[in-house]
């Protein structure tokens, strides 16, 4: 039953429909206040009444068995009969189980999203962790709630650093030894250049040259430039896989080289492409914006082109209804401007592309930089973390079996969650000992509740039959939090906020871990006690598919 819409239903009052009742509908700040609230200043204006007034009338008025209305103030407090919600919740989660939470509202809807996008031969770098977890989380929460995603890995594999790649690899570089270094190997070629560069500027002519044959097709050149790319998705392929990550399109910015021409047309066309110091642009002076660079005055296009290529091949493919581009925040000027470029072309669906921007990564032993070679590597903070946790499990509980496996999954949710427990859009420091607090608001904290809850259902044995007489304050505290669960998934989506469903797991985990000690579960009288394990493996179900939206696994035994 959905409590919400109970309420709405039964509220008579002048001037309101059902839905705005429901629109108004927001949980209170503090439990003691009921369920949900009513504010009734709004009202105020249209009815000519006081709000405490209209409050007490709405109150007064409200006839229901299940729901008792209480006004407070101007607003209008409703509480639900706690074994009334206790029966209907675990109901519930323990017909839908893993699909508790999930609903069907988006079908019909395809959402593209664009993340992670590494670049070819670049390491990947802690940098590269916020866009890869977020994307990843967005995509499997839109499919939970019935959307179909396509996750889209925008490669950068277009450039003229590519030119320099192959004019390293040539001078100095051993087949051998970047087969076995991979995505290393290839950055400390790059480094080289750089190195080599700045002593022989003739080095960037030789670069050029190379890249001019890779867009030629030289059979030698684009071989090179494939194999570059088959070692780079080797190497994040692997990260992919220990961070539970997939795509559905790899189609990188050298995949719109064929399909610029068209949009340069358009844009000609439409009266929108000036000229200004040789290139070709869109004035977006109008919009407070530098403008928009679409071909350089030697005519090659640039990062901006290559999107507003993908933008309009993802509506033509996939006829998208919202297309997210999950990119960190200093490119909020570049998805500004070829937003609105797209808008002055005519393109009504522009107002459907989303920059989810995030802030960025850095740990707390000084912050990274991607120059001269000095870059924290992902794969490096998620082994790390890893060993880390083996440390810790192995000192908690030294006799547990599959103690490999289980740090696995603990230290790569702890990437995981560290990257998304705050809004998307602060800085945060990364720090080894705080992701890996069991104490804290972390996700061995929640793995660990599991843990816990498994250990309960295990001697307590499953149970097929139990019924609700009685809740106290700490099971009605759970109940009411089981119950947010499909809201908060509605919200995280709404807001790309993967953040929400973090936290709620933690408050979820907290009031579990409240119950369990105050209350006996496998000790407590028989109708008690088969409530208090249905109850128990409602909590461990939903854990799990708030971590598993996360990308995060759950070990029975920690
Ligand atoms: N490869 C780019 C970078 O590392 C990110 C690409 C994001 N996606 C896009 N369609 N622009 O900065």
């Amino acid at each position: 039953m959905d409590f919400k819409k109970h309420i709405a239903a039964n509220v008579k009052t002048e001037g309101l429909t059902e839905q705005d009742v429901y629109d108004m509908l927001a949980v209170p700040p503090v439990s003691s206040m009921g369920n949900f609230a009513l504010p009734c200043f709004r009202l105020a204006k249209t009815l000519h009444k006081a709000p405490n007034l209209i409050a007490q009338e709405i109150a007064g008025s409200y006839k229901d068995s299940v729901v008792q209305a209480e006004a407070l103030g101007g607003y209008v407090n409703f509480k639900i009969d706690p074994v009334c919600m206790a029966k209907d919740t675990l109901q519930r989660v323990l017909s839908e189980r893993e699909r508790y939470g999930s609903s069907d509202e988006g079908r019909g809807k395809t959402v593209c999203i664009d993340y992670s996008s590494v670049n070819i031969a670049k390491p990947f770098h802690i940098g590269h962790l916020s866009t890869t977890v977020l994307g990843s989380a967005l995509y499997k929460l839109h499919k939970f709630l019935g959307y179909t995603p396509v996750g889209i890995n925008h490669l950068g594999d277009y450039g003229t650093q590519f030119g320099k790649l192959i004019s390293a690899y040539k001078r100095w570089g051993k087949k051998e030894d970047i087969e076995k270094g991979g995505l290393r190997a290839l950055n400390a070629l790059y480094v080289r250049f750089h190195e080599e560069a700045e002593k022989d500027p003739s080095l960037n002519e030789e670069a050029r040259h190379f890249f001019k044959k890779i867009e030629e097709g030289d059979e030698e050149s684009v071989q090179l430039f494939e194999w570059f790319k088959e070692l780079t998705l080797k190497d994040v392929g692997r990260i992919y896989d220990l961070l539970d990550v997939h795509f559905d399109s790899w189609a990188g910015e050298s995949f719109y080289n064929d399909k610029m021409q068209p949009v340069v047309d358009e844009l000609r066309e439409k009266g929108l492409l000036v000229e200004s110091e040789g290139a070709q642009i869109v004035d977006l002076s109008a919009y407070d914006m530098p403008p928009c660079i679409i071909l350089r005055s030697d005519g090659a296009s640039l990062y901006a082109t290559r999107d507003l290529a993908a933008a309009i091949y993802r509506k033509e493919t996939y006829d998208f209804y919202k297309s997210l581009y999950v990119v960190a925040y200093q490119q909020n000027l570049h998805f500004k401007q070829f937003f609105k470029v797209l808008e002055l072309m005519g393109k009504e669906w522009a107002k459907d592309l989303v920059h989810v921007a995030y802030g960025m990564v850095s740990l707390e032993d000084g912050s990274m930089s991607t120059r001269k070679g000095k870059v924290v590597y992902l794969e490096d903070v998620i082994d790390r973390c890893v060993e880390k946790a083996l440390a810790v499990i192995t000192e908690k509980n030294p006799s547990l079996e599959n103690k490999e496996e289980v740090a696995q999954t603990v230290g790569v949710g702890a990437v995981i969650f560290g990257a998304l427990y705050n809004n998307k859009i602060k800085d945060i420091t990364f720090s080894y000992d705080k992701v890996l607090n069991f104490e804290g608001e972390t996700s061995c904290y929640v793995q660990y509740t599991c843990a816990r809850a498994y250990s309960v259902l295990e001697k307590g044995g499953t149970v097929r039959d139990y019924s609700v007489e009685e809740v106290c304050p700490q099971e009605f505290e759970v109940v009411k939090k089981l119950a947010e669960f499909p809201d908060v998934l509605r919200d995280a989506l709404e807001k790309y906020e993967p953040s929400f469903i973090a936290r709620y797991a933690v408050d979820l985990a907290q009031l579990f871990n409240k119950f369990y000690f105050d209350c006996t579960i496998l000790g407590a009288e028989e109708k008690t006690r088969a409530f208090r394990l249905a109850l128990t493996e409602s909590v461990l179900i939903t854990l799990k598919n708030a971590l598993g939206l996360l990308g995060i696994g759950v070990p029975e035994k920690m």
